[in-house]
């Protein structure tokens, strides 16, 4: 099978109640733990990439990665650009076997942000590539841009119909109190769910997508400080939250902080305990091995995605 477009998985993770996992790929070792993971649960994929992760490991090396991931598992698994923000990079990625792209021009005035979602749809659909936007501001960091969280705002359900109806957009992404990174609230998390059901109920069917739902678990921050880390005060989205969104109209729910923690929580405690390892196969292996265990977690417990592939 080849890459898919992540139409047909929407579809039936909306009527299903559950969401598709939409997990960030840097490297070889988090690719296949996500990879092995979606095998052995029967869950269908989205792999996406970042303009960073472009930067760091090379689209061509990722998209090879990428299609091993498709012959070796067999799985529905679509390829998505993360955070588009021009539409030459999205067209590159389209130009380059990507079957989905995000372009995220929430940053831009209303208009701004259709005119240019609009321009990224004609061209994908004469590609074949589905498009999801954004509307509404996330706070947090993503690549080298850091929003604050004074200045996030959240998506207003009066904008979304015609949005969706002058882009042609396929998903969307809004805004509803989830924030990129490992540090999302200050006290008690909050998510509006009143604006997510007032964005179902305006756009019956159409697909939500959530960024920043990494829910940061507790042990592996634990065990990051522990070794030597400073990361007090990380607090992520509770996963009953992201369960509860998951049977409403998010179908895609954007993990990748909690990759990062448990890659890092692994090698720094992998370290800590041999100290004289220098074979990357020996830290790496187990790193993959967490992500896999993480993933499997989420597929199952949180986003209701398995033996759906
Ligand atoms: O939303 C951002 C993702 O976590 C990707 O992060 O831009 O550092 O690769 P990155
Ligand atoms: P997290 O930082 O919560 O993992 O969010 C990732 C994300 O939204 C990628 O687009
Ligand atoms: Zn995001």
């Amino acid at each position: 099978m080849p890459l898919v477009t992540s139409t047909e998985m929407f579809k039936k993770a909306y009527e299903g109640g559950y969401a598709i996992g939409a997990f960030n790929v840097n490297n070889m070792e988090i690719i296949q733990g996500i990879v092995e993971a979606a095998t052995e649960e029967r869950a269908p994929l989205i792999l996406q990439v970042s303009s960073g992760a472009r930067k760091y490991a090379n689209t061509t090396y990722l998209r090879k990665m990428v299609e091993a991931a498709v012959e070796t598992s067999g799985l529905p698994i679509c390829m998505h650009l993360d955070h588009g923000d021009t539409f030459d990079l999205c067209k590159d990625c389209i130009d380059n076997g990507f079957t989905s792209v995000m372009i995220d021009a929430s940053a831009h005035p209303f208009q701004e942000n259709i005119s240019i979602t609009r321009q990224v749809v004609e061209y994908a659909h004469d590609h074949g590539v589905v498009v999801e936007a954004e509307l509404g501001k996330l706070a947090g960091v993503e690549d080298d841009v850091k929003v604050d969280a004074k200045d996030a705002s959240y998506t207003d359900p009066d904008q979304v119909q015609e949005f969706v109806e002058k882009t042609g957009v396929d998903s969307l992404a809004i805004a509803i109190g989830t924030s990129h990174g490992a540090f999302k609230f200050k006290g008690q998390p909050r998510l509006r769910f009143d604006i997510l059901q007032e964005v179902e109920n305006r756009l019956p069917g159409f697909p939500i997508v959530l960024h920043g739902a990494s829910s940061v678990p507790q042990d592996l921050v634990k065990v990051i400080n522990q070794y030597g880390g400073a990361m007090l005060g990380a607090q992520g989205v509770p996963e009953e939250m992201l369960r509860e969104a998951a049977k409403m109209a998010v179908c895609k729910i954007n993990i990748d902080s909690d990759l990062r923690l448990a890659v890092t929580a692994t090698i720094r405690e992998h370290f800590a305990l041999n100290p004289s390892h220098f074979d990357p196969r020996q830290y790496l292996g187990p790193a993959r091995e967490a992500v896999k265990k993480i993933v499997k977690h989420k597929l199952v417990n949180v986003l209701g995605c398995n033996g759906k592939a």
